[in-house]
């Protein structure tokens, strides 16, 4: 059993507020999900960010201005697809780098590692799999060269404001003095365009949350129900949060063996699986400083849905 997650779950189940963390969500099948999420027109983070990257990679890479070679480590890389255009226009231009995807997942860091063998023969990977803090601070990735970190997707999107900050000062604290980051962030913008991302019509966006649900019956022996709970998501343009929740369709115990721990649900009572926070341009300059940051520049996509900023220490 993994001590970690029990000890999450039973913590945020037991709490009066209670809620789980979506970081929960990746395990083989919630990956899958994510993927299809990542897929959905509505979902236009993956797309915004994608445009980035294919149009503007000439762009990023001189205003990184590293003399060559050097390192651009991805952390949590995925399947890799959105910086695939980056990588593309590397090669292509005889850039000279090692790319170092970085991700938790074995079976993501598989297929990525497939795919780039097939479509990028000549590319220099150094692939690490395991948590990236550990890597970042333990491992020895070349040093004697510069790195650009990149930190993509809006996964900064899912920290508190304050989670985000210690973040970024352990990626800081990781990082040589000339070392760049680029952070993919997700803007605020009309509301019902994000409403839609994440309340998607087909229900994928509930699958995924729902899932977490399955995952505790499987590793601790729960006995979740999943018709008696629903999703429910919600987009302040006020703070720029989207929170998502489970709902409990019904007064009910469940009950997970392993930790023989057992839980009441009120009926209509919440579960806080999510926070997937857009920020101002100038919430990130905020955010940047707060976290021994300063912000080099901003690539925007066409529509100023999202940003790739390029941050330096
Ligand atoms: C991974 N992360 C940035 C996604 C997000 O947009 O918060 C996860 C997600 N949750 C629901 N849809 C996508």
């Amino acid at each position: 059993m993994d001590q970690q997650f029990a000890k999450d779950i039973v913590e945020g189940l037991s709490a009066a507020k209670k809620r789980l963390s979506s970081k929960y969500f990746y395990d083989a099948v919630g990956s899958k999900i994510f993927q299809e999420i990542m897929n959905m027109p509505e979902y236009y983070l993956t797309d915004s960010e994608f445009e980035i990257l294919s149009l503007q990679g000439k762009q990023i890479i001189e205003a990184v201005h590293f003399k060559q070679p050097f390192n651009i480590i991805e952390l949590g890389a995925g399947d890799g697809f959105k910086t695939f255009k980056l990588l593309e226009y590397l090669v292509k231009t005889k850039i000279d780098f090692h790319y170092v995807p970085i991700d938790i997942s074995q079976g993501a860091m598989d297929s990525l590692l497939e795919k780039l063998h097939q479509k990028l023969p000549k590319l220099s990977i150094h692939p690490r799999v395991g948590d990236y803090f550990k890597i970042l601070n333990n491992e020895n990735i070349n040093t004697d060269i510069p790195s650009l970190l990149l930190f993509l997707g809006s996964n900064i999107g899912n920290y508190s404001n304050l989670d985000a900050v210690r973040l970024l000062q352990l990626f800081g604290a990781g990082m040589k003095k000339n070392d760049k980051l680029l952070l993919g962030v997700d803007l605020m913008k009309n509301p019902r365009t994000i409403q839609y991302a994440y309340d998607d019509l087909h229900g994928i966006t509930k699958r995924f949350n729902i899932n977490l649900l399955l995952r505790i019956n499987r590793e601790l022996e729960g006995d979740f129900k999943v018709d008696d709970f629903d999703f429910y998501c919600h987009y302040s343009p006020i703070t720029g949060e989207v929170r998502s929740y489970l709902i409990s369709l019904r007064k009910q115990t469940v009950c997970l063996k392993k930790v023989s721990k057992s839980f009441n649900f009120d009926y209509n009572e919440l579960i806080w699986t999510e926070l997937s926070k857009k920020y101002a341009l100038e919430d990130i300059e905020s955010l940047a400083e707060n976290s021994g940051f300063k912000v080099e520049k901003h690539f925007l996509d066409c529509k100023h849905y999202f940003t790739d900023t390029l941050l330096i220490k």
